[in-house]
């Protein structure tokens, strides 16, 4: 077997922002896979699906290949299409708004609360209109959105609500973990992610019809799978609706499966980084950690800083390039969705969402993983202390 490069391409004391945990139990469940009868549509798949569903506290789970496949899935789900408006936050990754766009309905974009870049819930409350179909409510960073409200502004108007929670497994709303507070709840199995199958997804709810839907969608619209066929003995099969193939492999699942195992811990892990993250963050004037609101409690996908410009000696490029020089892999999560030129292109511009565009200016993503150490941290805290000298 080869060696495992744990620093990837990266010089050795290079501090990523993010970065997996392969372990020998992965190994051997991918390798198991391998080895089996089945390497797609098997049974690796449900047990994935219903560990990581049990996990959450849904009921379903409907794996796919990708967070955005997953945002795609319900999208389609909820009956997004042409004619109708989906809200999403302006910071996020893009995939929350295409989603909608793929299926033909347009995203509205809501200015986000400036002390933790959630979705603002009293900006969402001035752009629903008859239009509306659903609102996409991302759990930035890992923290969960205000989904209590957001709720309270859908009700009777039968508005969905979409969680892109592909930042937040193992966080908390008002007790209430992630994956049960939308209608559907989205989830991103990334490298950098909490947990990861290379690339994946899943998609959680507690709705029967809507999970069926979505495991239609993702298998091309076909009304029954591979295995289903032949164990009912009939080659016979409808599509009854423009699918996609966006299944994810037993290969992946039986990796998932074994990275669910280490979640618990990887949660716990995180969660002692940003409390260093805090100490030694505290008393530097010029970085400010976003706010964490008290009913909540956090996954801690990414760390988040803002940086106060009038007293830092340095632009935020110049923050980046400068951490980057001293071997910390700082990023910036994420410039305003519609400020890219696909959205440009389509009419949507500058001045849209005044708090999204100015505290971009100002936030630094900082390296954030389990196996991070205190000294890690400490490090990474001189360097932002020299942003001001
Ligand atoms: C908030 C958010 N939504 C959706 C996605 C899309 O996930 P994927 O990369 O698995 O397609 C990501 C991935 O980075 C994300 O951060």
């Amino acid at each position: 077997m080869p060696d495992r490069d744990p620093g990837g391409s990266h010089a050795q004391n290079f501090l990523p922002y993010g970065r997996q945990e392969i372990g020998d139990a992965d190994i051997k469940a991918v390798v198991e896979a391998l080895c089996s009868d089945w390497l797609t549509t098997g049974p690796r798949v449900g047990q994935f699906e219903k560990a990581f569903a049990r996990f959450c506290g849904a009921a379903e789970g409907v794996a796919v290949n990708s967070g955005t496949a997953a945002l795609h899935a319900a999208m389609r789900a909820v009956g997004a299409g042409p004619g109708d408006e989906v809200i999403v936050p302006a910071i996020t990754f893009a995939a929350s708004a295409n989603a909608a766009v793929y299926e033909g309905a347009t995203p509205v974009f809501a200015d986000v609360e400036e002390s933790t870049l959630l979705i603002d819930p009293a900006k969402v409350e001035a752009l629903i209109t008859a239009k509306t179909k659903a609102i996409v409510a991302v759990d930035y960073g890992g923290q969960p959105a205000d989904y209590a409200t957001l709720r309270m502004l859908t009700k009777d108007k039968g508005i969905r609500i979409v969680a892109d929670a592909c930042h937040a497994p193992g966080a908390t709303y008002m007790g209430c973990p992630v994956g049960t507070l939308g209608d559907i709840s989205c989830f991103s199995f990334h490298p950098v992610k909490h947990l990861t199958t290379c690339e994946g997804g899943m998609a959680l709810t507690d709705d029967p019809e809507l999970a069926a839907h979505m495991r239609r969608f993702r298998n091309h619209g076909i009304d029954s799978d591979h295995r289903k066929r032949e164990a009912e003995g009939t080659f016979a099969y409808d599509m009854v609706e423009l699918g996609y193939n966006y299944r994810l492999p037993d290969v992946q699942c039986a990796l998932g499966m074994a990275q669910l195992e280490r979640l618990p811990q990887w949660v716990m892990q995180r969660r002692r980084v940003a409390d260093w993250y805090e100490q030694a963050l505290n008393g530097i004037e010029h970085v400010r950690p976003l706010r964490l609101h008290e009913d909540r409690t956090h996954a801690y996908h990414l760390y988040v800083v803002r940086l106060d410009l009038s007293k830092a000696r340095m632009s935020r490029a110049q923050a980046f390039a400068h951490l980057r020089a001293r071997g910390i892999g700082a990023n910036v999560h994420y410039a305003p969705v519609y400020l890219h030129s696909f959205y440009r292109d389509r009419g949507y511009a500058p001045g849209l969402c005044p708090v999204a565009e100015r505290v971009y200016e100002e936030i630094l993503t900082l390296p954030m993983f389990p196996a991070m150490t205190k000294a890690d941290v400490e490090r990474v805290a001189d360097v932002l202390r020299e942003l001001a000298d």
